[in-house]
């Protein structure tokens, strides 16, 4: 196996990593190579690594294009390996999981993560509710494109044909291992329980910059796993998610005893505006990247009618049935408009399509 070993000025943990890799290794009488990517740190981890002058270590340096995913990415392709592993080099990580991570994809796993949120897994991080909620937000956000607990983890393995297999890589920040498991394909992805040990050298490189990159890439992963589905998926997702929002504003504004009427048009309005926002977001409309005001006007004036029969529909049904929860009428309203608005395109389309002005004779 070849364990690739991103590092930014490590100088410090890597003695300690080398000789814990270096006992693993031993006792369990692996075939491993040991490949630190190093951006450049010049904190004396060349020198260090030189040293040691193990058959089995290297280093890389890298001095363009610094960046923890491009770096692990470097390391992978140039590892002699049937299985790759990635792990941090300030000691979070435990070597001694490697034999684990190893059985578990020669049972058939594509994608093998040294996980802190498996049962069994834990963490000596003792983190603050903020710290703790940004993490929880960060993978919940991460569900549409892998169910694992820890898909934020930096410490997995993957075999070499699995990797090559995957395309279009372009990661951005630290989500390295997120971004081969969407862009590798793969399906079965197994959770191994690690100790996480907070770095007791340096400091951590995860930067504000870094976190909000992630966003980036997220956008960029889900992309590439839904933008190429048919109109009709795009419709259901974008418009799912927008009922959600008109029910989860009106019911928002019904708790704080906004007037009913009012409350369902804002609700409306509301979920009008997400809709615009996501479908430009996922890359759906062609009007992605240009400027947003003439779409805006647009979006409204194709969405207008639906959204009066929308907003019709929901008070014809609080009428007609007094004590009805508001959410159940909105519903209603929202199947009512979205039939609509399909009907309508769909009517557009096949004019668009079939319907030939009549050419003047002569
Ligand atoms: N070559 C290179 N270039 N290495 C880097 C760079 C870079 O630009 N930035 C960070 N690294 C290395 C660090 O030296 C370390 O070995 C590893 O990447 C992780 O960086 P840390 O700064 O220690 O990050 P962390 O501890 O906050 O994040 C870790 O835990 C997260 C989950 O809480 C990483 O494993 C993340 O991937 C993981 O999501
Ligand atoms: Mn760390």
């Amino acid at each position: 196996m070849s364990v690739v070993v991103p590092a930014y000025r490590e100088a410090e943990s890597l003695p300690f990593l080398i000789d814990r890799v270096a006992e693993v290794r031993r006792a369990h009488g692996l075939d491993l190579e040991m490949i630190v990517v190093d951006d450049d740190s010049r904190d004396g981890s060349v020198e260090l690594v030189a040293a040691r002058s193990e058959p089995w270590l290297r280093i890389l340096v890298r001095t363009a294009d610094r960046g923890l995913s491009r770096a692990v990415l470097e390391g992978m392709r140039a590892g002699q390996g049937e299985v790759l592993v990635c792990m941090d080099a300030d000691l979070s990580h435990p070597p001694e999981a490697l034999p684990d991570l190893l059985a578990k994809l020669d049972a058939g796993a594509d994608f093998v993560i040294g996980s802190r949120y498996a049962d069994g897994g834990t963490t000596s991080h003792n983190w603050g509710f903020l710290r703790w909620l940004n993490s929880r937000v960060a993978t919940l956000l991460a569900r549409p494109l892998t169910h694992v607990r820890d898909p934020m983890a930096g410490f997995f393995a993957i075999r070499r044909s699995t990797f090559e297999a995957g395309r279009e890589f372009n990661p951005v920040g630290y989500k390295i291992g997120l971004e081969l498991i969407v862009k590798c394909g793969c399906e079965r992805v197994v959770e191994v329980p690690i100790h996480f040990e907070d770095r007791r050298f340096g400091v951590s490189k995860l930067t504000l910059t870094q976190q909000l990159l992630y966003l980036l890439h997220l956008r960029r992963l889900y992309l590439f796993k839904y933008g190429a589905r048919t109109p009709l998926t795009r419709f259901l997702i974008v418009g799912g998610l927008g009922t959600l929002v008109n029910l989860g504003l009106l019911t928002a504004l019904v708790a704080i005893d906004a007037p009913l009427r009012l409350a369902v048009a804002a609700a409306i309005l509301g979920s009008m505006g997400s809709n615009f926002a996501l479908d430009r977001l996922l890359g759906f409309s062609a009007e992605r990247g240009r400027p947003w005001l003439r779409p805006l006007a647009g979006f409204a004036a194709a969405s207008s009618v639906g959204a009066v029969i929308n907003y019709a529909t929901t008070l014809l049904a609080l009428g007609r049935f007094p004590g009805v929860r508001p959410e159940l009428a909105a519903l209603l309203g929202v199947a009512a408009g979205a039939a609509f608005n399909l009907v309508a395109s769909r009517y557009l389309a096949w004019r668009a399509a079939h319907v030939r002005a009549r050419r003047t004779p002569g």
